[in-house]
């Protein structure tokens, strides 16, 4: 099995980028599973609180997810043109301790996905993640590019990706990237 952990950079309830990860869970392909992850439950990033009590249980448990997942999928909003700081602050606390990160990010294969009821569809948080991916020494797949733009009319009234030919691009870009994942050394 191919474990695909998707990361959704929002809290809100109807989160066109949490929906965006729900449909690519449907549309996993076979042998592959994705779980989402939001963040929810996790503090504000605070480096005397770490010191005084070391990582919150909501970081233990993220660290534990991607620890354990064959690649992430990240979901990005994007907020005055760069990353929501609720997702940076998320993969800031995953990042800690710093000499984790390699165990965490080192080689991970990463995607990202984006959606924005604007008309460029998060392509510049898309962008703005880069640096972040480089730094944590991560292997980000090019191939697939997915910005999904004028969200509003393409999402129902629960949150759920109706869009047919979003769906199709999707679930292509999903394929993809799980047979990138897939194509690592060591991959089972
Ligand atoms: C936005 N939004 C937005 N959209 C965009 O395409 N480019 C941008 O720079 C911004 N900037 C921005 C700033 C702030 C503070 C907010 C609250 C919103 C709109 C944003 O894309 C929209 O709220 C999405 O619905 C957020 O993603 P989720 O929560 O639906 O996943």
């Amino acid at each position: 099995m191919t474990r695909i952990l998707g990361l959704s950079g929002s809290l809100r309830r109807l989160s066109f980028n949490s929906g965006l990860l729900a449909a690519a869970a449907e549309l996993t392909p076979e042998g592959a599973s994705l779980d989402v992850l939001t963040p929810k439950g996790v503090p504000l990033y605070d480096a005397d609180l770490e010191a005084a009590e070391g990582l919150p249980p909501s970081v233990v448990a993220l660290k534990a997810a991607i620890a354990s997942a064959d690649g992430l999928l990240l979901a990005t909003p994007e907020y005055n043109n760069g990353i929501p700081g609720v997702f940076k602050n998320m993969i800031d606390w995953a990042s800690r301790p710093a000499g984790d990160i390699a165990r965490l990010f080192g080689g991970k294969p990463v995607a990202l996905v984006s959606a924005s009821p604007g008309g460029l569809g998060g392509v510049l948080a898309q962008d703005a993640w880069l640096s972040v991916l480089r730094t944590l020494g991560t292997r980000p797949w090019f191939e697939g590019r997915l910005m999904v733009s004028r969200a509003g009319a393409l999402f129902d009234e629960n949150g759920r990706l109706r869009d047919e030919p979003t769906r199709e691009r999707l679930g292509v870009f999903v394929s993809g990237f799980v047979a990138f994942v897939r194509a690592q050394p060591g991959s089972a």
